[in-house]
């Protein structure tokens, strides 16, 4: 029998909140359940954003999925949503991400490799081919060219005769956390920042049930910050990002109900859920008091969750549905509104249909067989749930106001700020998995000599740069160049005035543009980001 030696020290969690062997009512103080909970959809929100929560409509199950063409990654968009999943989550290949078209010199070697390739509309036709888009609503992960996908998006929407309220979906666009933890950035922050802005003021105007942003937590966590700094680095950007569109304009309650929030499913179950709960909170009393946000919609923080893809192994890679479960738990718990859980063979290589159905299959058992649909918030009341709940909203605030004593996220992330502090929490951890003080089971404690893991391995089809190639030279030379001449110029003058991008950008797309000359047309104006 392996001594069980005391792993890390259990009485602090990795955001460094104290962990007492029992919590008790005094550990609660003076509890006001109207001021510190609220019910479920009453102001602050803690105990989560609907009244019915999941009785009334379970999570949205939104397995993240791209690789290849678009055709190919139709298909298996096709097979999960045969297999039950609710919503569509699309991966961009690095050069979709970058701005750049398949054939660029650049983008040799990333073409369809950690998402799909989409160079222009007839891509993003084939890549919806089939599905309903006003019945389902999709997720885009893509941040510097989100408003070229959200108008493509739109343009093939709109081509199966949808109307504006039926085009339902999120864009990721976060871009402050590609320059803190991520690195998908084209410009520079400040005409960043304007794009983002341009979508907010153009889908508060033109696509009304679009969330047109995700303000992400998730990288910053996976790139090794704790709870409370995930937590609070996101909610520092969120600010930023509401700041930017009031001073360019927007009425705060105007596009504030479609902001949302993306969050990491990281070990510790417990910290996780307090982390989700005092999100809420924390974000209802920062619309209401600091922005005056009179509409609750504003006031509510509906988020997304993936579970943490730095927690997977690659040693006994089976072992992942295990963590991947015990990670969707605390989202469940906490209260999130959509989720996609990894797949166990993730971190050796994009799923397979078959490791993509196991993890699909592990919400379908939380949602139907664990009993955790009927009532919402079930942990509030506990006594170390409200505690930590406290100790993670507490933490934050502190992380949050050494953020503005920098001027904010903008500064801060200029003045690499939360970088050095994700960096030296990341460090620690490092630290503790190699001393054994943190186990990782497999592979600093019960691990095996002969690793045994018999399964097929996703790969990617090598020939796909040329075939996209070929189809961006039969698309030039099929369009109206005039067309997509005048089209780009007139983006251009945008640009280089204060007019809204998206107008012009919609016209240079639907004249079959490329994803790569918008980009360029922007660059040309804008410059790029050389940190
Ligand atoms: N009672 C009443 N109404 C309810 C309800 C209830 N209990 N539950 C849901 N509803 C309603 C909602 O009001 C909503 O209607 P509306 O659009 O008119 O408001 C509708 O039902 C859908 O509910 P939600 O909006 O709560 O759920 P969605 O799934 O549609 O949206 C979201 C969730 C968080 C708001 C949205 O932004 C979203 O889907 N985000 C997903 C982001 C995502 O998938 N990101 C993946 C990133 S992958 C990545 O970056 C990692 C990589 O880099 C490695």
């Amino acid at each position: 029998m392996g001594s069980v030696r005391r792993a890390r020290d259990e009485r602090y969690t990795e955001s460094g909140i104290e962990v007492k062997p029992v919590y008790r009512p005094e550990d609660l103080g003076h509890f006001d359940y109207a001021e510190r909970l609220g019910d479920p959809g009453e102001y602050p929100y803690t105990r989560g954003v609907y009244p019915t929560m999941y009785r009334g409509r379970p999570w949205t199950m939104r397995q993240y999925a791209g690789f290849g063409t678009a055709e190919e990654t139709n298909r298996r968009f096709k097979y999960l949503i045969e297999n039950g999943q609710t919503g569509l989550s699309v991966a961009f290949d690095l050069p979709t991400q970058m701005g750049r078209d398949s054939d660029h010199p650049l983008a040799a070697g990333e073409v369809g490799k950690v998402g799909v390739a989409i160079d222009s509309l007839l891509d993003m036709r084939e890549l919806f081919e089939g599905i309903p888009l006003r019945e389902v609503s999709t997720s885009m992960t893509i941040n510097a060219t989100a408003a070229i996908l959200l108008l493509l998006y739109q343009l093939v929407a709109e081509e199966q005769g949808a109307s504006p309220e039926e085009i339902t979906g999120t864009t990721q666009n976060d871009i402050l956390k590609e320059y803190l933890a991520r690195g998908t950035y084209i410009y520079p922050p400040a005409p960043s920042m304007r794009i983002t802005t341009d979508l907010f003021a153009y889908c508060a105007r033109e696509l009304p049930r679009w969330n047109t942003i995700s303000i992400s937590g998730y990288h910053i966590r996976e790139a090794g910050s704790t709870a409370a700094q995930e937590l609070a680095f996101t909610l520092s950007n969120a600010m930023a990002y509401v700041k930017a569109a009031v001073e360019a304009g927007l009425e705060v309650d105007e596009f504030a109900p479609r902001l949302s929030f993306f969050f990491n499913a990281h070990n510790d179950l417990f910290q996780e859920v307090a982390k989700y709960r005092a999100a809420r909170r924390m974000w209802a009393k920062i619309m209401k008091e600091r922005f005056g946000a009179a509409d609750e919609r504003s006031m509510k923080l509906r988020f997304h969750t993936q579970t943490a893809g730095s927690t997977l192994t690659a040693q006994q890679a089976e072992n992942n549905i295990v963590r991947t479960t015990v990670q969707a738990l605390s989202a469940v718990l906490g209260g999130t509104q959509s989720l996609h859980t990894n797949a166990f063979d993730e971190a050796l290589a994009l799923p397979t249909e078959r490791s993509a159905r196991i993890a699909l299959r592990t919400q379908q058992i939380l949602a139907h067989e664990a009993g955790l649909t009927g009532t919402a918030d079930p942990l509030a009341g506990s006594y170390y749930v409200e505690s930590l709940t406290d100790a993670v909203e507490e933490k934050a605030w502190e992380y949050i106001e050494r953020v503005e004593e920098l001027g904010g996220s903008v500064r801060a992330i200029e003045e690499r700020y939360m970088q050095r502090e994700i960096e030296e929490a990341a460090y620690r951890h490092q630290r503790e998995v190699e001393s054994g003080e943190r186990v990782v089971v497999g592979v600093n404690r019960y691990a095996i000599e002969e690793e045994d893991l018999d399964v097929e391995l996703h790969s990617v089809d090598e020939a796909i740069r040329e075939k996209q190639a070929e189809r961006l030279a039969r698309l030039r030379d099929s369009r109206d160049a005039a067309a997509v001449e005048r089209s780009l110029g007139a983006l251009r003058r945008a640009a280089e005035g204060s007019d809204n991008l998206l107008y012009p950008m919609k016209e240079a797309l639907a004249s079959l543009a490329t994803l790569g000359e918008v980009s360029d047309v922007l660059r040309g104006v804008f410059g790029e980001y050389r940190p």
